[in-house]
């Protein structure tokens, strides 16, 4: 498979990026909203979204190790690097995390994981009150939530840093690597 050059990335890593990117954004905005509303008939398709796109995330992981990271466009202040990398690593790790807490704490919390209609951990039902779900672990259940929130919401402030970065590049730097980043040759 081709490799990014750095005047041009390859379709490989445009792809990944732009399919998790997206997924990402959309999981981080629905999670809060049904969190916050208690919107339960939308946790369905959260789950099976964010189980599928784990795999999409593995397959990032790989082709980052594989590929190396991306050079800059151009020459920066250190802190700007420092601050670019450390924010990739946030997004890298933070991506990993999301879909594994996810998945432990619905599995351990009892509410079980369907993926778009596929039952892939089933649910504990409460012999006493069929309507509810019995979790299998509480503290489990509980750490992987915590977790999920947390990291939700560095996720949500990392995202937020990136997307200024690259405006920043491409409205005051006037560089090329949104350009890059959106398939053109720099
Ligand atoms: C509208 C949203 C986004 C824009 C405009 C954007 C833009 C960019 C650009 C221009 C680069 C290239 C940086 C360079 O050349 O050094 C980049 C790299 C990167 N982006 Fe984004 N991005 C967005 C959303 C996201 C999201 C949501 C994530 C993760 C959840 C993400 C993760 C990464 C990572 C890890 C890199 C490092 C290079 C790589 O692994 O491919 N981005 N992004
Ligand atoms: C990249 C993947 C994912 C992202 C970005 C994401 C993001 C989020 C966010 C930001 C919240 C709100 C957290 C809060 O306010 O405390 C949330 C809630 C939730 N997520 Fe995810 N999620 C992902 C994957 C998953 C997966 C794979 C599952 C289960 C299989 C899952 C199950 C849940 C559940 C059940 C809630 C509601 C928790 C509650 O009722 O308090 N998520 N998610």
């Amino acid at each position: 498979m081709q490799l990014d050059s750095p005047s041009q990335f390859s379709k490989t890593t445009l792809t990944l990026h732009w399919i998790v990117a997206i997924t990402v954004i959309s999981l981080l905005a629905v999670g809060i909203y049904m969190d916050e509303t208690g919107t339960h008939s939308l946790y369905p398709w959260h789950k099976s979204f964010g189980f599928v796109i784990f795999f999409v995330i593995l397959a990032r992981v790989i082709w980052r190790i594989k590929n190396g990271w991306p050079v800059p466009v151009s020459q920066y202040q250190s802190w700007e690097t420092l601050l670019a990398k450390v924010v990739h690593y946030v997004l890298i790790f933070g991506t990993i995390l999301m879909p594994l807490s996810g998945f432990l704490m619905s599995a351990y919390g009892g509410s079980g994981v369907d993926v778009f209609g596929i039952e892939v951990v089933a649910r504990n039902i409460d012999p006493e009150n069929p309507m509810k779900s019995m979790p299998h672990n509480k503290a489990i259940a509980s750490f992987a939530h915590e977790t999920h929130g947390l990291v939700g919401y560095t996720l949500v402030g990392a995202v937020i840093l990136h997307i200024a970065g690259a405006l920043k590049h491409h409205l005051i730097d006037k560089d090329g690597t949104l350009r890059r980043m959106l398939g053109s040759s720099v």
